[in-house]
Protein backbone atom coordinates (compact mmCIF):
# COMPACT_ATOMS: atom_id res chain seq x y z
CA UNK A 1 0.00 0.00 0.00
CA UNK A 2 1.40 3.10 -0.90
CA UNK A 3 0.79 6.13 -3.20
CA UNK A 4 -1.56 9.29 -1.87
CA UNK A 5 -5.40 9.17 -2.88
CA UNK A 6 -6.84 12.12 -4.29
CA UNK A 7 -10.08 13.42 -2.72
CA UNK A 8 -13.36 14.49 -4.36
CA UNK A 9 -12.89 11.92 -6.97
CA UNK A 10 -14.83 8.65 -5.55
CA UNK A 11 -18.16 7.95 -7.42
CA UNK A 12 -18.94 5.05 -4.46
CA UNK A 13 -17.15 5.28 -1.16
CA UNK A 14 -17.76 3.23 1.73
CA UNK A 15 -17.81 4.61 5.47
CA UNK A 16 -17.22 1.99 8.44
CA UNK A 17 -15.99 2.88 11.68
CA UNK A 18 -13.05 0.54 10.74
CA UNK A 19 -10.63 0.71 7.70
CA UNK A 20 -10.40 -3.15 6.28
CA UNK A 21 -6.82 -2.76 7.59
CA UNK A 22 -5.72 -2.05 11.07
CA UNK A 23 -2.76 -0.39 11.86
CA UNK A 24 -0.29 -2.41 14.46
CA UNK A 25 2.70 -1.14 15.87
CA UNK A 26 4.94 -3.88 16.62
CA UNK A 27 7.75 -3.91 19.85
CA UNK A 28 10.30 -2.50 17.47
CA UNK A 29 7.77 0.52 16.91
CA UNK A 30 7.86 -0.24 13.27
CA UNK A 31 4.36 -0.08 11.95
CA UNK A 32 2.36 -2.46 9.99
CA UNK A 33 -1.45 -3.39 8.55
CA UNK A 34 -3.20 -6.09 9.31
CA UNK A 35 -6.77 -7.34 8.72
CA UNK A 36 -9.65 -5.81 10.57
CA UNK A 37 -11.54 -8.08 12.98
CA UNK A 38 -15.62 -8.69 12.34
CA UNK A 39 -18.52 -9.62 9.83
CA UNK A 40 -18.18 -6.28 8.37
CA UNK A 41 -15.49 -6.42 6.81
CA UNK A 42 -15.37 -9.72 6.14
CA UNK A 43 -18.39 -8.65 4.05
CA UNK A 44 -17.44 -5.67 2.69
CA UNK A 45 -13.63 -7.01 1.47
CA UNK A 46 -15.52 -8.99 -1.46
CA UNK A 47 -17.61 -6.02 -2.87
CA UNK A 48 -14.99 -3.59 -2.86
CA UNK A 49 -12.92 -6.10 -4.86
CA UNK A 50 -15.64 -5.60 -7.56
CA UNK A 51 -16.34 -1.87 -7.54
CA UNK A 52 -13.79 0.20 -7.16
CA UNK A 53 -14.01 2.70 -4.61
CA UNK A 54 -13.21 4.43 -1.27
CA UNK A 55 -13.35 3.73 1.93
CA UNK A 56 -13.48 6.18 4.96
CA UNK A 57 -13.09 4.67 8.56
CA UNK A 58 -10.39 4.92 11.44
CA UNK A 59 -7.28 2.34 11.40
CA UNK A 60 -7.63 1.19 14.93
CA UNK A 61 -4.81 2.97 16.82
CA UNK A 62 -5.54 6.71 18.82
CA UNK A 63 -3.32 10.03 18.05
CA UNK A 64 -2.07 8.79 14.73
CA UNK A 65 -2.53 10.63 11.11
CA UNK A 66 -2.10 8.52 8.41
CA UNK A 67 -2.34 9.87 4.73
CA UNK A 68 -4.79 8.57 2.81
CA UNK A 69 -3.45 5.26 0.96
CA UNK A 70 -3.99 3.20 -2.14
CA UNK A 71 -4.32 -0.38 -2.02
CA UNK A 72 -4.80 -1.91 -4.92
CA UNK A 73 -8.41 -0.44 -6.81
CA UNK A 74 -9.63 0.98 -3.50
CA UNK A 75 -8.60 3.98 -1.98
CA UNK A 76 -8.14 4.31 2.07
CA UNK A 77 -9.41 7.85 3.56
CA UNK A 78 -8.33 7.24 7.28
CA UNK A 79 -10.43 9.21 9.94
CA UNK A 80 -7.92 10.32 12.91
CA UNK A 81 -9.37 9.56 16.60
CA UNK A 82 -8.16 10.95 19.72
CA UNK A 83 -7.36 8.17 23.08
CA UNK A 84 -10.07 10.41 24.20
CA UNK A 85 -12.57 10.20 21.12
CA UNK A 86 -11.43 6.20 21.22
CA UNK A 87 -12.62 5.73 25.06
CA UNK A 88 -16.07 8.14 24.64
CA UNK A 89 -17.06 7.30 20.84
CA UNK A 90 -15.97 3.45 20.78
CA UNK A 91 -15.62 1.88 23.46
CA UNK A 92 -18.08 4.05 25.70
CA UNK A 93 -20.96 5.09 23.56
CA UNK A 94 -20.54 2.17 20.36
CA UNK A 95 -19.99 -0.29 22.91
CA UNK A 96 -21.23 0.01 26.09
CA UNK A 97 -24.01 2.18 25.40
CA UNK A 98 -25.62 0.72 21.54
CA UNK A 99 -24.12 -2.17 21.38
CA UNK A 100 -25.67 -4.12 24.63
CA UNK A 101 -28.82 -1.90 24.12
CA UNK A 102 -28.89 -3.26 20.53
CA UNK A 103 -28.42 -6.86 21.76
CA UNK A 104 -31.50 -7.90 24.19
CA UNK A 105 -29.61 -5.32 26.93
CA UNK A 106 -27.75 -8.68 27.75
CA UNK A 107 -25.57 -6.14 29.72
CA UNK A 108 -26.96 -2.88 31.23
CA UNK A 109 -26.13 -0.17 28.87
CA UNK A 110 -24.91 2.83 30.52
CA UNK A 111 -26.62 6.08 29.06
CA UNK A 112 -23.44 8.66 29.40
CA UNK A 113 -24.06 12.38 28.28
CA UNK A 114 -20.13 12.82 27.56
CA UNK A 115 -20.08 9.66 25.63
CA UNK A 116 -22.82 10.73 23.52
CA UNK A 117 -21.67 14.20 22.94
CA UNK A 118 -18.17 12.65 21.31
CA UNK A 119 -20.54 10.23 19.46
CA UNK A 120 -22.31 13.30 17.62
CA UNK A 121 -18.96 15.10 17.51
CA UNK A 122 -16.98 11.80 15.85
CA UNK A 123 -19.95 11.20 13.60
CA UNK A 124 -19.42 14.71 12.29
CA UNK A 125 -15.37 13.97 11.75
CA UNK A 126 -16.65 10.90 9.68
CA UNK A 127 -19.46 12.41 7.20
CA UNK A 128 -16.98 15.85 6.84
CA UNK A 129 -14.23 13.04 5.68
CA UNK A 130 -17.22 11.30 3.53
CA UNK A 131 -18.11 15.07 1.79
CA UNK A 132 -14.41 15.50 1.06
CA UNK A 133 -13.95 12.05 -0.75
CA UNK A 134 -16.99 11.53 -2.14
CA UNK A 135 -17.41 12.95 -6.45
CA UNK A 136 -20.47 15.17 -7.40
CA UNK A 137 -23.19 12.65 -6.97
CA UNK A 138 -21.41 9.90 -5.86
CA UNK A 139 -22.89 7.19 -4.07
CA UNK A 140 -22.18 7.07 -0.14
CA UNK A 141 -22.74 3.64 2.06
CA UNK A 142 -22.74 4.28 5.34
CA UNK A 143 -22.13 1.08 7.65
CA UNK A 144 -23.25 0.30 11.36
CA UNK A 145 -24.02 1.39 14.87
CA UNK A 146 -21.02 3.41 15.41
CA UNK A 147 -21.74 5.82 12.38
CA UNK A 148 -26.41 5.96 12.90
CA UNK A 149 -25.44 10.13 12.97
CA UNK A 150 -23.30 10.70 9.46
CA UNK A 151 -26.38 10.10 7.25
CA UNK A 152 -28.08 13.42 8.30
CA UNK A 153 -25.10 15.41 8.82
CA UNK A 154 -23.44 14.48 5.12
CA UNK A 155 -27.18 15.27 3.80
CA UNK A 156 -26.70 18.46 5.22
CA UNK A 157 -23.16 18.63 3.96
CA UNK A 158 -23.94 17.42 0.20
CA UNK A 159 -27.57 17.13 -0.74
CA UNK A 160 -26.28 16.03 -4.33
CA UNK A 161 -25.13 12.75 -2.25
CA UNK A 162 -27.59 9.31 -2.82
CA UNK A 163 -26.68 7.62 0.93
CA UNK A 164 -27.47 4.55 1.75
CA UNK A 165 -26.93 3.37 5.62
CA UNK A 166 -27.19 -0.61 6.63
CA UNK A 167 -26.95 -1.50 9.99
CA UNK A 168 -24.86 -4.96 10.33
CA UNK A 169 -26.35 -5.94 14.45
CA UNK A 170 -29.70 -6.25 15.25
CA UNK A 171 -32.24 -3.61 15.63
CA UNK A 172 -33.74 -3.38 19.06
CA UNK A 173 -37.41 -4.08 20.15
CA UNK A 174 -39.12 -0.87 20.33
CA UNK A 175 -39.42 -1.01 24.10
CA UNK A 176 -35.46 -1.89 24.57
CA UNK A 177 -34.57 1.40 21.84
CA UNK A 178 -37.23 3.69 24.14
CA UNK A 179 -34.86 3.40 26.81
CA UNK A 180 -31.71 5.28 24.84
CA UNK A 181 -32.10 9.32 25.88
CA UNK A 182 -31.05 9.97 22.25
CA UNK A 183 -33.59 8.78 20.72
CA UNK A 184 -34.93 10.43 18.56
CA UNK A 185 -31.77 11.97 17.38
CA UNK A 186 -30.45 8.58 16.17
CA UNK A 187 -34.02 7.97 14.17
CA UNK A 188 -33.27 11.59 12.58
CA UNK A 189 -29.73 10.69 12.30
CA UNK A 190 -30.81 7.37 10.13
CA UNK A 191 -33.41 9.29 7.83
CA UNK A 192 -30.71 11.30 6.44
CA UNK A 193 -30.29 8.18 4.26
CA UNK A 194 -32.16 7.33 0.69
CA UNK A 195 -32.34 4.23 2.20
CA UNK A 196 -32.04 2.15 5.52
CA UNK A 197 -31.14 -1.42 5.75
CA UNK A 198 -31.70 -4.40 8.06
CA UNK A 199 -30.74 -7.84 8.63
CA UNK A 200 -34.27 -9.33 9.06
CA UNK A 201 -37.69 -7.67 8.14
CA UNK A 202 -38.23 -7.27 11.92
CA UNK A 203 -35.84 -4.85 12.37
CA UNK A 204 -37.07 -2.72 9.55
CA UNK A 205 -40.55 -3.17 11.16
CA UNK A 206 -39.63 -1.62 14.31
CA UNK A 207 -37.64 1.13 12.62
CA UNK A 208 -40.95 2.07 10.69
CA UNK A 209 -42.86 2.08 13.70
CA UNK A 210 -40.38 4.24 15.85
CA UNK A 211 -40.58 7.01 12.85
CA UNK A 212 -43.90 7.25 13.38
CA UNK A 213 -44.26 7.05 16.91
CA UNK A 214 -41.55 8.82 18.25
CA UNK A 215 -41.34 11.77 15.14
CA UNK A 216 -44.71 11.57 14.28
CA UNK A 217 -43.88 10.58 10.41
CA UNK A 218 -46.17 9.11 7.39
CA UNK A 219 -44.82 5.50 7.38
CA UNK A 220 -46.16 2.25 5.49
CA UNK A 221 -47.75 0.19 8.29
CA UNK A 222 -47.44 -3.32 5.49
CA UNK A 223 -44.90 -5.52 6.74
CA UNK A 224 -41.30 -5.69 5.30
CA UNK A 225 -40.25 -8.55 3.17
CA UNK A 226 -37.06 -10.11 2.27
CA UNK A 227 -35.06 -8.00 -0.22
CA UNK A 228 -38.51 -6.79 -1.33
CA UNK A 229 -41.63 -4.79 -0.02
CA UNK A 230 -39.84 -2.08 0.74
CA UNK A 231 -41.64 -0.11 3.53
CA UNK A 232 -41.48 3.89 3.34
CA UNK A 233 -41.22 7.08 5.46
CA UNK A 234 -42.64 9.99 3.49
CA UNK A 235 -40.71 13.72 4.88
CA UNK A 236 -41.82 16.67 3.66
CA UNK A 237 -39.39 16.87 0.75
CA UNK A 238 -38.37 12.98 0.13
CA UNK A 239 -39.30 9.46 0.56
CA UNK A 240 -36.63 7.29 2.97
CA UNK A 241 -37.11 3.47 2.07
CA UNK A 242 -36.16 0.87 4.42
CA UNK A 243 -35.75 -2.55 3.72
CA UNK A 244 -34.19 -5.92 4.73
CA UNK A 245 -31.34 -7.66 3.10
CA UNK A 246 -29.53 -10.30 4.88
CA UNK A 247 -26.25 -10.08 4.90
CA UNK A 248 -24.00 -13.03 3.85
CA UNK A 249 -20.52 -14.49 2.59
CA UNK A 250 -18.07 -14.75 -0.66
CA UNK A 251 -19.46 -18.37 -0.93
CA UNK A 252 -17.59 -18.66 -4.55
CA UNK A 253 -14.21 -17.86 -2.69
CA UNK A 254 -14.49 -19.82 -0.22
CA UNK A 255 -15.78 -22.41 -2.27
CA UNK A 256 -12.23 -22.36 -4.62
CA UNK A 257 -10.54 -21.70 -0.78
CA UNK A 258 -11.76 -24.81 1.00
CA UNK A 259 -11.29 -27.06 -2.32
CA UNK A 260 -7.41 -26.34 -2.35
CA UNK A 261 -5.89 -29.40 -2.26
CA UNK A 262 -3.03 -27.94 0.27
CA UNK A 263 -6.27 -26.81 2.50
CA UNK A 264 -8.20 -30.37 2.49
CA UNK A 265 -4.73 -32.10 3.42
CA UNK A 266 -4.32 -29.51 6.35
CA UNK A 267 -7.83 -30.28 7.55
CA UNK A 268 -6.40 -34.17 7.98
CA UNK A 269 -3.41 -33.01 9.08
CA UNK A 270 -5.37 -30.74 11.82
CA UNK A 271 -7.17 -33.91 13.07
CA UNK A 272 -3.98 -35.93 13.45
CA UNK A 273 -2.42 -33.18 15.27
CA UNK A 274 -5.52 -33.55 17.82
CA UNK A 275 -5.38 -36.98 18.35
CA UNK A 276 -7.20 -38.47 15.73
CA UNK A 277 -10.04 -38.09 17.72
CA UNK A 278 -13.75 -39.55 16.59
CA UNK A 279 -15.58 -36.50 16.96
CA UNK A 280 -14.41 -32.71 16.61
CA UNK A 281 -16.88 -29.41 17.77
CA UNK A 282 -15.69 -26.30 16.51
CA UNK A 283 -16.24 -22.60 17.67
CA UNK A 284 -15.37 -19.35 15.87
CA UNK A 285 -16.13 -16.04 17.70
CA UNK A 286 -14.96 -12.81 18.36
CA UNK A 287 -14.70 -12.90 22.04
CA UNK A 288 -18.04 -11.07 23.00
CA UNK A 289 -20.82 -11.56 25.56
CA UNK A 290 -23.16 -11.63 22.85
CA UNK A 291 -21.60 -15.16 20.89
CA UNK A 292 -22.64 -17.55 24.15
CA UNK A 293 -19.55 -19.06 24.16
CA UNK A 294 -19.55 -19.47 27.89
CA UNK A 295 -23.35 -21.41 27.45
CA UNK A 296 -21.45 -23.88 24.60
CA UNK A 297 -18.94 -24.54 26.97
CA UNK A 298 -21.46 -25.48 30.32
CA UNK A 299 -22.93 -27.56 27.72
CA UNK A 300 -19.82 -29.36 26.87
CA UNK A 301 -18.85 -29.63 30.58
CA UNK A 302 -22.42 -31.35 31.53
CA UNK A 303 -22.03 -33.58 28.67
CA UNK A 304 -18.73 -35.10 29.67
CA UNK A 305 -19.47 -34.90 33.45
CA UNK A 306 -22.64 -36.96 32.65
CA UNK A 307 -20.79 -39.43 30.49
CA UNK A 308 -22.80 -38.51 27.74
CA UNK A 309 -19.38 -37.66 25.47
CA UNK A 310 -16.22 -39.63 26.17
CA UNK A 311 -13.04 -37.21 26.29
CA UNK A 312 -10.78 -39.73 24.45
CA UNK A 313 -12.52 -39.77 21.83
CA UNK A 314 -13.89 -35.86 21.71
CA UNK A 315 -12.32 -32.94 21.35
CA UNK A 316 -13.73 -29.34 20.71
CA UNK A 317 -11.45 -26.25 19.04
CA UNK A 318 -12.79 -22.81 20.24
CA UNK A 319 -10.87 -20.00 18.68
CA UNK A 320 -11.61 -16.60 20.28
CA UNK A 321 -10.39 -13.30 18.59
CA UNK A 322 -9.63 -10.37 20.64
CA UNK A 323 -11.94 -7.99 20.90
CA UNK A 324 -12.78 -4.30 22.64
CA UNK A 325 -10.30 -5.73 25.38
CA UNK A 326 -10.70 -2.38 27.31
CA UNK A 327 -14.69 -2.13 27.72
CA UNK A 328 -15.12 -3.75 31.51
CA UNK A 329 -17.81 -7.12 30.04
CA UNK A 330 -15.42 -8.25 27.48
CA UNK A 331 -12.98 -8.21 30.11
CA UNK A 332 -14.80 -10.33 32.60
CA UNK A 333 -16.12 -12.69 29.73
CA UNK A 334 -12.88 -13.54 29.05
CA UNK A 335 -11.81 -14.41 32.55
CA UNK A 336 -14.95 -16.26 32.62
CA UNK A 337 -14.53 -18.43 29.57
CA UNK A 338 -11.11 -18.95 30.38
CA UNK A 339 -11.72 -20.31 33.66
CA UNK A 340 -14.46 -22.82 32.21
CA UNK A 341 -11.87 -24.04 29.65
CA UNK A 342 -9.51 -24.52 32.68
CA UNK A 343 -11.94 -26.72 34.48
CA UNK A 344 -12.98 -28.64 32.18
CA UNK A 345 -9.86 -29.39 30.65
CA UNK A 346 -8.81 -29.93 34.69
CA UNK A 347 -11.51 -32.31 35.60
CA UNK A 348 -11.15 -34.59 31.77
CA UNK A 349 -7.58 -33.75 30.08
CA UNK A 350 -5.20 -35.94 30.06
CA UNK A 351 -1.04 -35.52 29.77
CA UNK A 352 -0.87 -33.75 25.93
CA UNK A 353 -4.84 -34.83 25.52
CA UNK A 354 -6.48 -31.64 26.59
CA UNK A 355 -10.80 -31.79 25.52
CA UNK A 356 -10.62 -28.32 24.69
CA UNK A 357 -8.08 -26.29 22.75
CA UNK A 358 -8.35 -22.84 23.10
CA UNK A 359 -7.14 -20.15 21.20
CA UNK A 360 -7.47 -16.67 21.85
CA UNK A 361 -5.99 -14.62 18.89
CA UNK A 362 -7.07 -14.89 15.06
CA UNK A 363 -5.97 -17.24 12.85
CA UNK A 364 -4.78 -17.49 9.26
CA UNK A 365 -8.19 -17.52 6.22
CA UNK A 366 -6.40 -21.03 5.06
CA UNK A 367 -6.02 -22.35 8.62
CA UNK A 368 -9.73 -21.40 9.46
CA UNK A 369 -11.08 -23.12 6.25
CA UNK A 370 -9.15 -25.83 7.58
CA UNK A 371 -11.08 -25.77 10.72
CA UNK A 372 -13.99 -25.62 9.23
CA UNK A 373 -13.70 -28.79 7.37
CA UNK A 374 -12.03 -30.97 9.70
CA UNK A 375 -15.18 -30.26 12.50
CA UNK A 376 -18.09 -32.53 12.13
CA UNK A 377 -19.91 -30.50 14.46
CA UNK A 378 -19.44 -26.35 14.51
CA UNK A 379 -21.42 -24.74 17.05
CA UNK A 380 -22.57 -21.24 16.86
CA UNK A 381 -24.72 -20.62 19.76
CA UNK A 382 -25.18 -16.17 20.26
CA UNK A 383 -27.88 -15.01 22.79
CA UNK A 384 -28.27 -12.36 19.88
CA UNK A 385 -26.49 -11.82 16.83
CA UNK A 386 -27.57 -9.49 13.71
CA UNK A 387 -26.36 -12.08 11.19
CA UNK A 388 -23.33 -14.23 12.43
CA UNK A 389 -21.34 -14.92 9.25
CA UNK A 390 -19.44 -18.04 10.84
CA UNK A 391 -22.64 -20.44 10.20
CA UNK A 392 -22.79 -19.30 6.80
CA UNK A 393 -18.33 -19.71 5.71
CA UNK A 394 -18.98 -23.06 7.25
CA UNK A 395 -21.84 -24.11 5.50
CA UNK A 396 -19.99 -22.65 2.19
CA UNK A 397 -17.38 -24.60 2.83
CA UNK A 398 -18.94 -27.86 3.44
CA UNK A 399 -18.71 -28.87 -0.49
CA UNK A 400 -18.17 -32.81 0.77
CA UNK A 401 -22.03 -32.43 2.49
CA UNK A 402 -19.99 -33.59 5.55
CA UNK A 403 -20.12 -32.41 9.16
CA UNK A 404 -23.22 -30.43 11.12
CA UNK A 405 -24.25 -26.86 12.17
CA UNK A 406 -26.04 -26.31 15.35
CA UNK A 407 -27.21 -22.85 15.46
CA UNK A 408 -28.85 -20.74 17.89
CA UNK A 409 -32.40 -19.10 16.86
CA UNK A 410 -31.36 -15.87 18.29
CA UNK A 411 -28.49 -15.55 15.41
CA UNK A 412 -29.91 -13.43 12.10
CA UNK A 413 -28.74 -16.28 10.18
CA UNK A 414 -31.11 -18.88 11.58
CA UNK A 415 -34.27 -17.27 9.06
CA UNK A 416 -32.56 -18.64 6.54
CA UNK A 417 -30.41 -21.95 7.47
CA UNK A 418 -33.20 -23.60 7.96
CA UNK A 419 -31.20 -26.98 8.16
CA UNK A 420 -29.55 -26.45 10.94
CA UNK A 421 -29.69 -27.69 14.36
CA UNK A 422 -31.66 -24.67 15.96
CA UNK A 423 -31.26 -24.36 19.45
CA UNK A 424 -32.23 -22.17 22.58
CA UNK A 425 -28.64 -21.52 23.71
CA UNK A 426 -30.46 -20.42 27.28
CA UNK A 427 -32.07 -24.18 27.18
CA UNK A 428 -29.31 -25.86 28.43
CA UNK A 429 -30.53 -29.38 28.74
CA UNK A 430 -32.00 -28.87 24.66
CA UNK A 431 -28.55 -27.55 23.97
CA UNK A 432 -26.87 -31.28 25.33
CA UNK A 433 -29.02 -32.95 23.37
CA UNK A 434 -28.94 -30.99 20.43
CA UNK A 435 -25.48 -31.34 20.13
CA UNK A 436 -25.83 -35.13 21.25
CA UNK A 437 -28.31 -35.33 18.21
CA UNK A 438 -25.78 -33.31 15.67
CA UNK A 439 -22.68 -35.71 16.97
CA UNK A 440 -24.46 -38.54 16.15
CA UNK A 441 -26.71 -38.07 13.00
CA UNK A 442 -27.14 -40.34 10.23
CA UNK A 443 -24.70 -39.45 7.90
CA UNK A 444 -27.26 -39.71 5.09
CA UNK A 445 -29.70 -37.32 6.84
CA UNK A 446 -26.78 -34.97 7.46
CA UNK A 447 -25.90 -35.06 3.95
CA UNK A 448 -29.35 -33.82 3.44
CA UNK A 449 -28.96 -30.87 5.87
CA UNK A 450 -25.80 -29.78 5.01
CA UNK A 451 -26.57 -29.75 0.94
CA UNK A 452 -29.40 -27.64 1.82
CA UNK A 453 -26.98 -25.22 3.80
CA UNK A 454 -24.59 -25.23 1.61
CA UNK A 455 -27.13 -24.67 -1.76
CA UNK A 456 -28.84 -21.68 0.12
CA UNK A 457 -25.57 -19.77 1.25
CA UNK A 458 -24.33 -20.24 -2.49
CA UNK A 459 -27.59 -18.82 -3.79
CA UNK A 460 -27.16 -16.13 -1.14
CA UNK A 461 -23.63 -14.84 -0.98
CA UNK A 462 -22.47 -11.46 -0.18
CA UNK A 463 -22.67 -10.29 -3.80
CA UNK A 464 -26.02 -10.91 -4.12
CA UNK A 465 -27.09 -8.82 -0.59
CA UNK A 466 -24.73 -6.28 -2.05
CA UNK A 467 -26.26 -5.74 -5.60
CA UNK A 468 -30.04 -5.90 -3.84
CA UNK A 469 -28.99 -3.03 -1.37
CA UNK A 470 -27.33 -1.14 -4.07
CA UNK A 471 -29.79 -1.77 -6.93
CA UNK A 472 -32.79 -0.40 -4.72
CA UNK A 473 -30.62 2.43 -3.76
CA UNK A 474 -30.37 3.72 -7.18
CA UNK A 475 -32.88 1.76 -9.17
CA UNK A 476 -31.86 2.28 -12.81
P1 LIG B 1 -18.93 -10.52 14.26
O1 LIG B 1 -19.08 -9.64 13.07
O2 LIG B 1 -19.84 -10.19 15.39
O3 LIG B 1 -17.53 -10.68 14.71
P2 LIG B 1 -19.52 -12.73 12.41
O4 LIG B 1 -19.65 -14.19 12.70
O5 LIG B 1 -20.60 -12.17 11.56
O6 LIG B 1 -19.41 -11.99 13.82
O7 LIG B 1 -18.15 -12.46 11.67
C1 LIG B 1 -16.93 -12.82 12.25
C2 LIG B 1 -15.85 -12.89 11.18
O8 LIG B 1 -14.58 -12.96 11.82
C3 LIG B 1 -15.98 -14.12 10.30
O9 LIG B 1 -15.59 -13.79 8.99
C4 LIG B 1 -14.97 -15.10 10.94
O10 LIG B 1 -14.40 -16.01 10.02
C5 LIG B 1 -13.92 -14.16 11.46
N1 LIG B 1 -13.28 -14.73 12.68
C6 LIG B 1 -13.84 -14.91 13.89
N2 LIG B 1 -12.96 -15.44 14.76
C7 LIG B 1 -11.81 -15.60 14.08
C8 LIG B 1 -10.51 -16.09 14.42
N3 LIG B 1 -10.19 -16.52 15.66
N4 LIG B 1 -9.58 -16.07 13.45
C9 LIG B 1 -9.87 -15.62 12.21
N5 LIG B 1 -11.05 -15.15 11.84
C10 LIG B 1 -12.02 -15.13 12.75
C1 LIG C 1 -19.24 -6.43 14.43
C2 LIG C 1 -19.72 -5.03 14.14
C3 LIG C 1 -18.69 -4.28 13.31
C4 LIG C 1 -17.34 -4.33 14.00
C5 LIG C 1 -16.94 -5.77 14.28
C6 LIG C 1 -15.62 -5.88 15.04
O1 LIG C 1 -19.15 -7.11 13.22
O2 LIG C 1 -20.97 -5.07 13.48
O3 LIG C 1 -19.08 -2.93 13.12
O4 LIG C 1 -16.35 -3.71 13.21
O5 LIG C 1 -17.95 -6.40 15.05
O6 LIG C 1 -15.66 -5.11 16.21
P1 LIG C 1 -14.64 -3.91 16.47
O7 LIG C 1 -15.20 -3.20 17.66
O8 LIG C 1 -13.33 -4.56 16.69
O9 LIG C 1 -14.62 -3.06 15.23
Amino acid sequence: MNDEAPHGTSDFVVVANRLPVDLETLDDGTTRWKRSPGGLVTALEPILDRHSGSWVGWPGVPDTKVEPIVSGKLHLYPVELSSGEVTHYYEGFSNATLWPLYHDVLVAPVFDRGWWHTYVDVNRHFAEEAARTAAEGATVWVQDYQLQLVPRLLREMRPDLTIGFFLHIPFPPVELFMQLPWRKEIVQGLLGADLIGFHLPGGANNFLFLASRLLGLDTTTAGVGVRSALGEVRLEDRVVRVGAFPISVDARQLIDEATAPAVVARAAEIRRELGNPRRVLLGVDRLDYTKGIDLRLEALGELLDEGRLDPSDTVMVQLATPSRERVEHYVKMRSAIEEQVSHINGDHGQIGKPVVHYLYQPVDRRELIALYLAADVMLVTPMRDGMNLVAKEYAACRTDFGGALVLSEFAGAAAELRGAYLVNPHDLDGMKNTIIEALEQDPDQGRRRMTRLHEQVVEHDVHRWAESFLGALSPP
